[in-house]
């Protein structure tokens, strides 16, 4: 190990969150209440203006979006097999079939033709991914009104992104973020879903507690089998103080992961497609991803990532194409269908990236790379 441990992720709490955190513990209210309301309306002002509500985490927030726009048994939900798992199971998990399609290589992200051709009369919503870029809000508006289908957006690794010259989650239908301490802020665990309107916020508010309704005499109804997915104030006492810092947070990840490109291109084995696509200005940068060349390596993925880890280097795996998981081949997927999808999730890795890491570790970062790629298997 040439310097200390450098995990692939880790979030910056600083002594203002701690002590806004003591506050809230110290103020007995800790379930949700006030914070959670003041997080949500920060939240709503940060995507200029669109209703938020929060969550426990971005897989109940999709999961509760599918439910608002009627996704069930008989149903069909399209999404990219290269994700992470939660983006599909959220659609079995509310009764509907998962439609696996491929992504494209340049923008790693859904191939919206291939998503196009997969819609059929069945089909109640896309739900694409934000991956290693952005997605693009025009493309997914003329999809929305070409195929007449609801779109929801895991926008989990976006959270201060922007696209189209907007944050994500200012323009678009219905958009789901997260805020696990990997992702660009953290509420520990947690996540947020932007809406519509008023109508659809009243809605998903009880979708996710219970399904209750207060009626006039003060006592309560239940309309529909809500969950229990609702954020506590402690963690939206986190959240509101990470989202103060976010944007500072998401340009260091931009400078940062424009020193990987400055440090690894050039090089012969990581040749372009091997890197992450640049994306737009404003990109948030969750994460910095290659594809290894495996065919020209000695050793496999998980023999690199264990070198790396005695280099003193953290490697992530984000992530494994999701349809070559058993639960999907025992439903039929199987290798060959979406090659992109394949490739990606057997060769990416994940390198270091975080808002206080220093360009000398990413040198460090990139200097073992090289050396670990060429080497041979101990
Ligand atoms: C693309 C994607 N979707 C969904 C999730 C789930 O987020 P959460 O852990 O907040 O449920 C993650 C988390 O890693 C993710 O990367």
């Amino acid at each position: 190990m040439t310097g200390p441990f450098l995990p692939f992720a880790r979030p910056v709490i600083d002594e203002a969150m701690i002590a806004a955190v003591a506050d809230t513990l110290r103020s007995r209210w800790i379930a949700s209440g006030p914070q959670v309301q003041a997080f949500e309306k920060a939240l709503s002002d940060y995507v200029g203006g669109r209703p938020v509500r929060t969550f426990t985490s971005a897989t109940g927030a999709m999961e509760v979006a599918l439910q608002l726009v009627g996704a069930g048994p008989g149903d069909e939900v399209v999404t990219p097999a290269q994700s992470f798992f939660a983006s599909a199971n959220v659609i079995e998990r509310v009764g509907a079939r998962t439609v696996f399609v491929d992504v494209d290589l340049a923008t790693r992200n859904i191939d919206l033709d291939a998503a196009g051709a997969a819609v059929t009369p069945r089909t109640k919503a896309l739900l694409p991914v934000h991956y290693n870029a952005p997605l693009d809000p025009a493309a997914l508006a003329a999809f929305r009104a070409r195929h007449g289908v609801r779109v929801i957006e895991d926008a989990a690794l976006a959270i201060g992104s922007r696209a189209g010259g907007k944050p994500v989650g200012a323009a678009g239908d219905l958009v789901s973020f997260s805020f696990h301490p990997n992702k660009n802020m953290t509420t520990i665990e947690g996540g947020a879903l932007v809406v519509n309107d008023a109508a659809e916020a009243a809605a998903i508010e009880k979708l996710r507690f219970h399904g209750i309704a207060r009626l006039p005499d003060g006592t309560r109804d239940v309309e529909v089998a809500g969950g229990k997915y609702n954020l506590s104030d402690v963690s939206a006492r986190l959240g509101l103080a990470q989202l103060s810092r976010l944007d500072e947070w998401c340009a260091a990840r931009e400078r940062l992961a424009m020193h990987y490109f400055a440090c690894l291109e050039g090089d012969d084995l990581l040749i372009p497609d091997r890197l992450p696509p640049r994306a737009n200005p404003g990109h948030g940068w969750n994460m910095f991803t290659v594809l290894l060349p495996l065919g020209g390596m000695a050793i496999t993925r998980r023999q690199f990532m264990d070198a790396m880890q005695r280099e003193g280097i953290g490697i992530g795996l984000s992530y494994e194409a999701i349809h070559l998981a058993s639960f999907w081949r025992a439903k039929g997927w199987r290798e060959g269908q979406f090659p992109v999808a394949e490739r990606i999730g057997r060769e990416t890795v994940t390198l270091p990236l975080f808002p206080d890491m220093t360009p000398v570790d990413v040198e460090r970062v990139c200097e073992a790379l090289r050396r670990v790629v060429r080497s041979r298997a101990a």
